[in-house]
C-alpha cells in the first residue's frame, strides 16, 4: 500500500479562492440555478478521493462534512465505484414497485438484520430522507388509523409538504409555504433550551417528554389521537444536540402506554455515523419505525423507511415510486455496508472519541467557544458571544466557516451558531488533526480581530 506523508493529506492551495474556474462555473450556476440553495463558500468540486476534495482549480481541501454527512465511506471508494459500474452494465432500472430484483431484496435483507428491533422488518425503499418521511408519515396514519404527529423544535425531517411540517428548526424552511399538514404538534427537544440560571445545556431543567403528557395531552388533544413520535437521535440541521438518554427512554415508555409508534429519523445519525451502526443503539432504545438515507450508499441517492413488519398492513398501490430502491444504489448500499462492517464503524468510534476530546481542548483555550458535543463522527462546536453574556454567535459562526474554507478545510454550520465536524469515515487521526488545527488556528484569528463580537 503507498504511503501518504502528512504533506499529502493537508490541503494544498494553488490559486486564491475561489480560482479563475471556480469564478467562471460560480457565474454561469447563477444565470441558472434556483436561489433557494444555501452556499457558504463558493466550492467548486472538481474530484473526490477519501476525505480529499479537489475544485477545478486544483486546489485539494480536507472535506470535514462529507456532502452532509452522506459520503460515509469517503468520496468513490473503489468498491462501491467497482459495484456501481458493474451494475450498470447489468441494468440501471427497473422499477422496484413493479417488478423483483436482487439487489433490492439484499440491501432490504441487510436493513432489517442491522435496524434495532428483535422482531420482523420490512422495508420501503425510497431516494431521499424527506421521502422516507412521507412514507413513515403515510404509514403510522395508515396503520394506526390516528390522523395526529408529533415532533420536536429543532427537528428537521425534510422538505416535501409533509416531512416539512415537522420539520420546525429554522423558520426559512417553512415561510411561505403554508398551509402545511393540520395535525402537527411540536415539543422541545432534549436539552435544547438553555439552563437559564447557569447558562448552560447540559443541565437544563425543561421536561421535555413531560411537556407531551402535561401539556399537549392535558391542554390539546387526548394521546388516542395520536399516530407517531418522530424524533432525532442526535438533532442534525437544529445543531448537532445530543440529548440525555433517559429522554430516549422515556419517550419509549410514554409511546407504550398510549399505543404511539416512535419513529426515529436516522436519517443522518444512522449508517454508522456515530460510532454505531445506529444512534438509537447508544440510548438501548428501539423504536417501531427507522428511517435511513444520506450515508446509506456512500452518495447515491436512496433512503429507506424499515418498519415492524406487522405495521406494514397497506395493500398493494397505498405506497410506491419510480426510482425508490433503484439497483445501483442498491449495490452501492451493499457494498456501503460491508465497509462499515468491514472497520469503519470502528474507526468512527476512535477517531470520534480524539476529535471529540480535541475539540474539548480547544474549547478550554477559546472563550468564543460555547457547548461542544456529539457521538462518533457527529461533532457540533457552538460559537458565542462572551461580551453580552453568552448569546449565540452566528456571524462568526459564518466567519470561521468562510475561513476555514479559504484555508482548506471544508466546514458545514447547523443550527443558528454551530459548527458541524461530520467528515467520511474513512478519515484518519492524522488528516483530522489537522484540519482540527486549521480550524482552532482560524478561530484564533476571529477572536483576536474581534470582529464578530467575540
Ligand atoms: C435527520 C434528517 N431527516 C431528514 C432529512 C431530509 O433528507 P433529504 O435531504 O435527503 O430529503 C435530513 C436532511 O438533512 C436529515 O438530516
Amino acid at each position: 500500500m503507498a504511503v501518504v506523508t502528512i504533506s499529502e493529506k493537508a490541503p494544498l492551495l494553488l490559486t486564491n479562492l475561489p480560482g479563475p474556474q471556480a469564478q467562471a462555473y460560480i457565474a454561469r450556476d447563477r444565470s441558472v440555478m434556483s436561489p433557494s440553495y444555501t452556499r457558504p463558500y463558493p466550492l467548486v468540486i472538481d474530484h473526490g478521493q477519501g476525505v480529499h476534495v479537489w475544485d477545478v482549480d486544483g486546489n485539494r481541501f480536507i472535506d470535514m462534512n462529507a456532502g452532509i454527512a452522506v459520503t460515509a465511506t469517503g468520496h468513490s471508494h473503489p468498491a462501491v465505484v467497482r459495484a456501481i459500474q458493474q451494475q450498470a452494465e447489468k441494468f440501471i432500472h427497473m422499477s422496484g414497485t413493479d417488478f423483483y430484483y436482487e439487489p433490492q431484496i439484499s440491501l432490504a435483507e441487510q436493513l432489517v438484520r442491522l435496524v434495532p428491533g428483535d422482531f420482523p422488518k420490512q422495508v420501503f425503499f425510497t431516494n431521499s430522507g424527506t421521502e422516507a418521511t412521507e412514507a413513515a408519515i403515510k404509514l403510522a396514519r395508515y396503520t394506526t388509523g390516528r390522523q395526529r404527529l408529533i415532533a420536536f423544535y429543532g427537528g428537521f425531517h425534510g422538505r416535501s409538504l409533509g416531512a416539512l411540517t415537522l420539520t420546525a428548526s429554522k423558520a426559512v424552511h417553512r415561510a411561505g409555504f403554508g398551509p402545511l399538514l393540520p395535525g402537527v404538534s411540536h415539543a422541545p427537544y432534549g436539552y435544547c433550551y438553555r439552563c437559564p440560571v447557569n447558562l448552560r445545556y447540559d443541565s437544563c431543567n425543561i421536561d421535555c417528554v413531560g411537556f407531551i403528557e402535561k401539556t399537549l395531552f392535558a391542554r390539546e388533544f387526548p394521546p388516542d389521537e395520536v399516530a407517531a413520535i418522530f424524533v432525532e437521535p442526535i438533532q442534525g440541521e437544529g445543531g448537532y444536540v445530543v440529548p440525555p438518554p433517559e429522554f430516549m427512554r422515556r419517550l419509549r415508555e410514554l409511546c407504550d402506554r398510549h399505543g404511539i409508534l416512535l419513529i426515529a429519523d436516522e436519517i443522518q445519525s444512522g449508517m454508522g455515523r456515530t460510532g454505531r451502526m445506529f444512534a438509537m443503539e447508544h440510548f438501548g432504545v428501539v423504536a417501531d419505525i427507522t428511517l435511513v438515507a444520506k450515508g446509506m450508499a456512500s452518495g447515491m441517492p436512496i433512503g429507506a423507511m424499515v418498519a415492524r413488519k406487522e405495521l406494514m398492513t397497506w395493500p398493494p398501490g397505498a405506497h410506491g415510486n419510480t426510482f425508490g430502491g433503484n439497483p445501483l444504489c442498491c449495490v452501492a448500499g451493499l457494498e456501503t455496508i460491508k465497509l462499515l462492517e468491514g472497520g469503519l464503524i470502528q474507526n468512527t468510534a476512535q477517531v470520534g472519541v480524539h476529535m471529540l476530546e480535541r475539540l474539548k481542548e480547544i474549547q478550554r483555550r477559546h472563550r468564543s467557544i460555547g457547548d461542544v458535543r456529539g457521538l462518533g463522527l457527529m461533532i457540533g462546536v457552538e460559537l458565542i458571544s462572551t461580551w453580552d453574556g453568552y448569546s449565540p454567535n452566528h456571524k462568526l459562526r459564518e466567519e470561521v466557516l468562510y475561513r476555514c474554507f479559504e484555508k482548506g478545510v471544508l466546514l458545514l454550520g447547523a443550527g443558528y451558531n454551530t459548527i458541524r465536524f461530520m467528515p467520511p469515515l474513512v478519515i484518519d487521526q492524522a488528516t483530522a488533526d489537522i484540519a482540527l488545527d486549521i480550524f482552532e488556528q482560524t478561530l484564533g484569528d476571529c477572536e483576536t480581530e474581534g470582529e464578530s463580537g467575540v
